[in-house]
């Protein structure tokens, strides 16, 4: 049994703050869905951190936007933007042909969440799970050579949600032909699935350098939440800023004391307690994991089942 990461950092942090006196300067990172929320503020602080930095987003004029208003406080050569839907495969596939050389940071930030009503890709597969996991999955597994050649390792983070704690992955249906449709179990269910991909990229991947951990940035009033009614969905003691929210990312990405460690979830900038039901109080849902989220044995299962599914598509 390994002992939990502590950090000094808690819910009140910035990406700033928990990247202070962080060098990042030869370092290449790319985060996914960063032309808005989330994505934008970690790629800005790991740009001004001397990160080269590759928005890749959707929406390419969005992203654009973004890498321009961070190369006015930073140098603009450091940051790019780039083309990525996550639920293409011809885009995904495009997008890890044209990198080159090593990546050292694969922040795995893109999302959708609680689609009111079900919806599937071009594959058939539930957006959710599409987007959130195996989109994740399909980039990730393209970039391995990148991330294998980062001179001093490389650090994928996968932003799961303390929504994983209302679904495991329900393996023998991810894509709701058996069961009706729910927007929160098949957000959960795509967050597992995230929390679950950190622990098989590390399972795979330490003796290639590459480590992964999952991350739950906490609730952010983002353009994510407009499915469930914002902020207002949250008690306010526990909403955070959009510089709060990020910190989640940019620990698991820099911190000195994460040096080598994977497989793990953090929440407030510590590694989250591992339950085996749902708590009942807000507070205390922020900062679990479930068991099922972390099991070496799904992670494993859902390795195989989500490549199965990629070469199917
Ligand atoms: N906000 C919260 O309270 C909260 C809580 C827990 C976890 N999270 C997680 O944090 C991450 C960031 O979310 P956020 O709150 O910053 O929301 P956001 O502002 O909506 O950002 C999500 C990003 O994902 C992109 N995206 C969606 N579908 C995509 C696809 N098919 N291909 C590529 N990019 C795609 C979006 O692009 P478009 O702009 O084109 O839609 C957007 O840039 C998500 O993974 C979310 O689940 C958020």
């Amino acid at each position: 049994m390994t002992s939990p990461v502590k950090s000094p950092f808690g819910r009140h942090h910035t990406a700033e703050d928990v990247s202070e006196g962080v060098d990042l300067t030869g370092k290449r990172a790319v985060v996914t869905g960063a032309s808005s929320g989330i994505g934008a503020e970690t790629a800005r602080v790991l740009a001004e951190r001397g990160a080269e930095v590759t928005i890749a987003a959707r929406r390419p004029d969005a992203a654009a936007v973004v890498a321009a208003q961070i190369g006015a406080h930073s140098d603009v050569r450091r940051v790019h933007a780039a083309a990525l839907d996550l639920t293409d495969r011809t885009s995904v596939a495009q997008f890890a042909d044209a990198w080159d050389g090593p990546l050292d940071l694969l922040i795995n930030n893109a999302g959708v969440m609680r689609l009111p009503d079900l919806t599937r890709d071009a594959h058939g597969r539930e957006m959710q799970f599409a987007t959130n996991h195996l989109g994740h999955v399909d980039l990730t597994t393209r970039l391995h050579g990148a991330l294998a050649s980062a001179s001093d390792g490389a650090r994928v983070v996968m932003v799961s949600s303390s929504g994983h704690l209302f679904s495991p992955v329900v393996f023998d249906d991810v894509d709701f032909r058996f069961r009706p449709y729910d927007p929160l179990a098949a957000y959960a269910q795509s967050k597992t699935a995230e929390a679950l991909f950190a622990v098989a990229i590390t399972q795979r991947w330490a003796g290639d350098g590459i480590v992964a951990n999952a991350v739950d940035p906490g609730a952010i009033a983002t353009r994510l939440q407009r499915h469930v009614g914002g902020s207002l969905a949250t008690p306010t003691h526990l909403r955070k800023t959009v510089q709060q929210g990020a910190s989640a990312s940019v620990f698991a990405a820099v911190s000195p004391l994460l040096h080598g460690v994977g497989g793990r979830y953090f929440a407030d900038n510590v590694e989250a307690e591992i339950v085996d039901a749902r708590p009942a109080a807000p507070e205390d849902i922020g900062r679990s994991a479930a068991r099922y989220a972390l099991d070496p044995d799904g992670a494993d299962r859902l390795w195989t089942l989500s490549h199965r599914l990629l070469r199917r598509s």
